[in-house]
C-alpha cells in the first residue's frame, strides 16, 4: 500500500499525563480522512505532531516511506503540511476562504479574485480582502 503519511506508535505527554498512547494514523494519498473522537480524546494533539507544533514523546513518523523528523511547523512546511488551527477569532471581514489563508506568505502567489467572493481581490499576497471590485 503506497502510504502518503504514516506515523506510528506516537506518544505524548503533558506534565506527565500521557494522551497519545501509541497511536497509529495512515494517510492514504488522494484521499479525504476525517478524524474523530470525543473531546480531549487527543486530535489536535496528535495533527500539531504531524504539524510540528509539538514533538512526540515516542513514534515514528514517515512521508511517502521516507522517515521524517517534524521538529517545528517551518519543517512541516517543507514536507507539503499545513494545518489550520481551530480559531475562535475569525476576522469577520473576511470570507471562509480567505481566513485560513492568512497566513500565506507574501511570495505565494494568490488566486486572483476571492474564490466565495468573485466581486472582492485579494491584496497582501493573499494576507487580505479589500473589498474593492475587480478593475476593469
Ligand atoms: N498544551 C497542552 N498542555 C497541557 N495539556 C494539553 C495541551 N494540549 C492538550 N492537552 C490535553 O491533552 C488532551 C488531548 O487534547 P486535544 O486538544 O488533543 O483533544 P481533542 O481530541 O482535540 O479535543 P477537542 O475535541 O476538544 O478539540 C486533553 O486532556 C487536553 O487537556
Ligand atoms: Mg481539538
Amino acid at each position: 500500500m503506497n502510504l502518503l503519511v504514516e506515523m506510528k506508535g506516537i506518544r505524548k505527554s503533558f506534565y506527565g499525563v500521557e494522551v497519545l498512547h501509541g497511536v497509529d494514523f495512515h494517510l492514504q494519498a488522494g484521499t479525504v480522512h476525517a478524524l474523530m473522537g470525543e473531546n480531549g480524546a487527543g486530535k489536535s494533539t496528535l495533527m500539531k505532531v504531524l504539524a510540528g507544533v509539538h514533538k512526540c514523546d515516542a513514534g515514528e513518523i514517515a512521508i511517502e516511506g521516507r522517515p521524517v523528523e517534524i521538529d517545528s511547523p517551518a519543517k512541516a512546511r517543507e514536507l507539503g503540511i499545513a494545518m489550520i488551527h481551530q480559531e475562535l477569532s475569525p476576522v469577520s471581514e473576511m470570507s471562509v476562504a480567505e481566513n485560513p489563508a492568512i497566513c500565506w506568505p507574501r511570495s505565494t502567489s494568490a488566486p486572483p479574485s476571492s474564490p466565495t467572493c468573485p466581486g472582492r481581490r485579494w491584496s497582501g499576497g493573499g494576507r487580505s480582502c479589500c473589498g474593492a471590485p475587480p478593475a476593469g
